[in-house]
């Protein structure tokens, strides 16, 4: 069986970051479960401000758009910016929303309190994009969960982290084949209109 794509999204510009810890970590235990993993990290990619008109002429676009393209699943790293995601994440989700239908989503946030409104944020802009959610996200606070320099600390984390891993390249490999089959199909799925790009 082909092996689940997922590709995960570092959105902060940190350079000692704590979501890169954990985005680190749930990667390590993807190529563990024998998923397809590429790390986009935003703060190598130099992804300028999202401008519809010119988006596709930029250099950092094209060189990720294949890697998004392919991906059948992804995980969306933040930091908490008052109660929302990045301005980092925010752009890239404007550049790549066209990639996002009927593909899932996990969240990772690193937050001085539990990161819920960023990892909800994130979530509607991936439902306004008709992609799936897994039901829950995983924060981590810096200093007592995860160590910016680039190490999981707390057990609590480290299972949640595992957790989300192991959930993703299940329900991943079932969510890619169903849309698989939906985008070859003729039935009247929500993926019919995305038959003519496939
Ligand atoms: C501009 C800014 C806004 C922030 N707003 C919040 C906030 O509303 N709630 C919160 O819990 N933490 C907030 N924080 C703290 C960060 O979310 C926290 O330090 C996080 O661990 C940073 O992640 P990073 O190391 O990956 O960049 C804020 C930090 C910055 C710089």
């Amino acid at each position: 069986m082909t092996k689940v794509r997922v590709v995960l999204v570092m959105g902060s510009l940190n350079e000692e970051s704590a979501t890169s810890a954990m985005i680190q970590f749930v990667k390590a235990r993807l190529e563990a479960l024998e998923a397809q993993v590429d790390l986009i990290d935003l703060r190598e990619a130099e992804l300028p401000l999202f401008q519809p008109k010119i988006a596709k002429e930029v250099p950092a676009y094209r060189d990720m758009e294949p890697l998004v393209r392919e991906a059948d699943c992804f995980v969306l790293g933040s930091p908490d910016y008052h109660g929302m995601p990045s301005g980092a994440m925010k752009n890239f989700l404007d550049y790549f929303w066209r990639e996002f239908s009927g593909k899932l989503f996990g969240y990772v946030c690193a937050s001085d309190e539990k990161g819920l409104t960023p990892m909800d944020a994130m979530r509607v802009a991936i439902r306004q994009c008709y992609g799936w959610s897994l039901p829950y996200g995983v924060s981590g606070v810096e200093g007592s969960d995860v160590r910016p320099e680039g190490e999981v600390v707390s057990s609590t984390l480290t299972d949640r982290l595992t957790m989300l891993a192991h959930d993703l390249v299940n329900y991943g490999g079932v969510i890619r084949e169903r849309r698989e089959r939906d985008l070859d199909g003729d039935h009247p799925t929500f993926m019919a209109n995305l038959r003519s790009r496939a």
